[in-house]
């Protein structure tokens, strides 16, 4: 059959729509964020004038088209390009666009700003770029009083923005708990997954898949679902929540009664992160729709142990959501990350966000590696041992590579890099670096090597960390490593032996600072400490996912109830669980008033009562571990809190530059905000830290205290940071009753200019005798002008 001509025109045509494809690829998803909604600083959306929620929604849906619709000049492709409207809280919608448009739309008056869809990661270790220490997180929220007068936290709603949950796990079990409260307003979304169900524990879960949707291109209905193929979410979630488990280990290892902060809160799980792509997992357009979805449903604490880098608030899915949280009295806290030990490598930097550094615990899980006349102390979760009463040979992975293979990948145990012939039956020597930990252990047992010892570089120093290897293995410290690597190039045939791992309890020094456990200062404001606290993050057990094994490897077809992972993923739960308690024990509380009692009462020294040390064991300060490590006893009576509103916020906004007529777009009462005539100074934004970065000459600094405890009187005591000066008015503060504030002022004087040339660091404290309420002082003196 002859093809007509009009059918060639049609193919013409055709062709043409073709060419223009790569317009079309060219959108990419933004986020266009309008501030708040009319009703932002009320309590509920349903109270808007009486306006029924749905219908308030649809209006609020259809203003987001139009303002759309207005760039593009079609109502119809707004509607096609808008792929989430958030009405509840927060203001905005996520949409594929044009980059042009998205220029264009951030013009407008009424946008607060738009910014790329961009992609965040989970703060876990378990990841091809190193990080750093472990502990096991079952006994780390110690104090039976606090748990007992919060009633194990059991007023309190639990939202994590993660991977989501494993419901069938023993954590999320719903004995003994009576009615859902009332206050949640949430549902349990199985749409996929049938067999997915939520109970009086696992009250709620939700899936956000249409920001990671937009960024891989489509997906098919088996993303339909909040249930964690992962394991990183049902362990976050778990630490910070979950129930009583007696008998709970891995592999035998930290067997005990496994428990969240507040066993006996209600949970909820947010599934925001979706297997990497390139690196990311967790999308700002599905993490503004869980906040949004959060913040309606009811929760009192958000958990969020994932991150991007630094970055301006408003461009930050992270830091709008937490926003909006905080601002209807919702604690979040978020994990530091886990790129230190570099300086400034902290996230989540936002005065309203809870920000959570990661330290070790009081438990190891010891296994030796012995050769020659050394026995070598390690760390391991191998469930397998060598044969008994036999010496191994051992070898240097790097004199083991493969024939086509870098010295350096062997070095480092890359899959494939070591030949079979060199390593068979042998102890392999890796360095750690760059792939995952549990990753080298595979490398070496597909080559046919018996056994591995993992040797820290200089980095990592003495962090080491109980990995679920796949083989008999252990990770030593930098110094052993050292040790044990003298030993194979000077010894003719090298052998030893690497001994099954033992619990270890009550270990020395604990806690000391992990070296992945991301470091101030703050780039984005330097004014403010972060992190801000720092919690158990190395070796944490808690539940995980049987969807995948306990090393993350495909090729590990091993199944866990519960698993060992570090990271400050792992720490930030432990604070929600610990928010959790305190907002059972003082519902009133804000935000800011529970994470100044927890800040306030932290702990700056280890069980040897020394300083707390950094992972090689020299002093660490305010920069990794911020007021210090969490004393939950402690926080419930912190005596007096440094509290701060929603307007403090926005006045600090303000004063950091933010324009006015975005800010405008936020109410305070029932009016909208307006920046005060004067800016406030950063330096007296009311935080229970105080931080001076560029000071020259003197500056004096204003802080208010309020008091919540019974009437006393606070005096002060001051230790200065090296070379400065430091004079606090008035010297005492009396209460009188429960509320009242008292300001004070401390000036800071630059005493020795050349003795302090970097940052210093001391500390200021607040007691009535029997409370202590310390703050972090922080201060870099001004460089001489050349
Ligand atoms: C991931 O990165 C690769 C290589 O840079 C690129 O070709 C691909 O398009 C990226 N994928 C996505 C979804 O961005
Ligand atoms: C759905 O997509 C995932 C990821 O692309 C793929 O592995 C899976 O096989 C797909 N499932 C179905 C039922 O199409
Ligand atoms: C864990 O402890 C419980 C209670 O003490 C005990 O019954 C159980 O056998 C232990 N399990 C392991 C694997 O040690
Ligand atoms: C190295 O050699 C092995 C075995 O011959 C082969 O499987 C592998 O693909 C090679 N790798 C490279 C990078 O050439
Ligand atoms: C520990 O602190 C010392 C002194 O500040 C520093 O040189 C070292 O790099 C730190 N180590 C880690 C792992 O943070
Ligand atoms: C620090 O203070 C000095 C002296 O007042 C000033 O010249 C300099 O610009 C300031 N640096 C920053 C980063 O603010």
């Amino acid at each position: 059959m002859r093809r007509s001509s009009t059918t060639l025109l049609f193919a013409f045509f055709l062709s043409l729509l073709l060419l223009q494809r790569p317009i079309y690829a060219s959108k990419k998803s933004y986020v266009v964020y309008l501030g708040d909604h009319i009703h932002g600083a009320r309590e509920s959306p349903s109270e808007v004038e009486g306006e029924e929620e749905e219908s308030y929604n649809k209006r609020v849906t259809e203003s987001h088209y139009d303002l759309l619709s207005s760039v593009l000049g079609d109502n119809k492709e707004a509607q096609d390009a808008i792929f989430y409207s958030y009405t509840n809280y927060i203001n905005g919608f996520a949409a594929m666009l044009e980059e042009d448009t998205a220029n264009a739309i951030a013009k407008y008056p009424g946008v607060v700003s738009v910014f790329p869809n961009r992609g965040h990661k989970l703060h876990t270790t378990r990841s091809w770029k190193f990080m750093g220490l472990e502990r096991d997180g079952a006994g780390a929220v110690a104090g039976d009083s606090l748990w007992t007068r919060a009633r194990f936290g059991e007023d309190t709603i639990i939202a994590n923005l993660d991977t989501g949950v494993w419901p069938e796990s023993e954590s999320f079990k719903d004995e003994g708990l009576g009615p859902i409260p009332s206050k949640w307003k949430g549902i349990c979304q199985n749409d996929f997954d049938k067999s997915f169900s939520c109970n009086r524990k696992l009250i709620g879960a939700r899936y956000f898949n249409k920001g990671y949707a937009a960024f891989v291109g489509g997906l098919n209905s088996t993303f339909d679902t909040p249930r964690d193929t992962d394991g990183h979410g049902t362990h976050t979630l778990s630490t910070a929540g979950g129930s009583f488990v007696p008998g709970a280990n891995v592999f035998g290892y930290g067997n005990g009664t496994a428990k969240g902060g507040s066993p006996r809160a209600r949970v909820v799980a947010y599934k925001v992160c979706w297997p990497p792509v390139n690196g990311s997992e967790c999308f700002d357009a599905d993490i503004l729709a869980a906040f949004d979805a959060a913040i309606h449903d009811g929760v009192g604490v958000i958990s969020v142990s994932l991150g991007g880098n630094p970055d301006s608030f408003f461009d930050d899915g992270l830091a709008i959501g937490s926003f909006h949280a905080v601002r209807k009295g919702i604690t979040v806290s978020c994990s530091a990350g886990n790129s230190g030990p570099m300086p400034g490598s902290v996230s989540n930097t936002a005065p309203w966000i809870f920000t959570v550094g990661a330290s070790t615990m009081d438990r190891e899980f010891p296994a030796y590696a012995i050769f020659g006349d050394k026995k070598l102390k390690g760390q391991s979760l191998s469930p397998t041992r060598l044969a008994k009463n036999k010496l191994y040979p051992m070898v240097s992975s790097k004199d083991a590579k493969a024939a086509n293979q870098s010295e350096n990948d062997a070095e480092l145990c890359f899959l494939g890099s070591l030949d079979p012939k060199k390593v068979k039956d042998k102890i392999v020597v890796c360095l750690r670096g760059i792939n995952a930990r549990v990753e080298k252990g595979e490398a070496v047992l597909e080559a046919g090597g018996a056994g591995m010892v993992l040797a820290n570089d200089v980095t990592t120093g003495n962090e080491i960390i109980a990995d679920a290897h796949v083989l008999p293995a252990t990770h030593i410290t930098y110094s052993d490593g050292k040790v044990l690597f003298s030993y194979l190039q000077s010894t003719q045939s090298p052998h030893g032996y690497i001994t099954k791992a033992i619990t270890e309890l009550n270990t020395k020094p604990a806690p000391f600072m992990a070296a992945f456990s991301s470091q101030g200062p703050n780039t984005v404001n330097p004014e403010i400490l972060k992190p801000d606290i720092t919690a158990p993050g190395v070796s944490v057990i808690a539940a995980y996912t049987r969807a995948s094994s306990p090393t993350g490897l495909a090729f590990d077809h091993r199944r866990v109830s519960f698993n060992s992972d570090s990271g400050t993923s792992m720490s930030c739960p432990h604070i929600s669980g610990v928010v959790g308690l305190l907002k059972t024990l003082y519902p009133r509380w804000s935000p800011a008033a529970i994470k100044s009692a927890i800040m306030t009462s932290a702990r700056t020294r280890d069980n040897k009562e020394e300083p707390m040390l950094n992972s090689s064991f020299v002093r660490a300060t305010p920069f990794s571990y911020g007021s210090g490590h969490v004393r939950p006893n402690r926080a419930m009576d912190p005596g007096l809190v440094y509290d701060l509103t929603t307007s403090d916020y926005l006045n600090f906004l303000c004063a950091l530059g933010y324009k006015a007529d975005q800010l405008a777009l936020f109410t305070t009462g029932t009016a909208p905000y307006k920046c005060p005539a004067k800016p406030i100074r950063l330096e007296d934004f009311n935080y229970p830290s105080i931080t001076v970065p560029n000071l020259s000459g003197s500056i004096t600094v204003s802080r208010t205290v309020k008091n919540v405890g019974p009437p006393g009187t606070y005096t002060v005591r001051v230790r200065p940071p090296k070379a400065i000066q430091i004079a606090v008015r008035p010297k005492s503060l009396k209460f009188d009753s429960v509320g009242e504030e008292k300001k004070f002022q401390v000036t800071l004087k630059v005493e020795n200019r050349a003795a302090a040339s970097d940052y210093v660091f001391g500390v200021l404290v607040w007691s009535d005798g029997k409370r202590y309420v310390r703050s972090p002082l922080v201060v870099k003196v001004a460089r001489r002008k050349p």
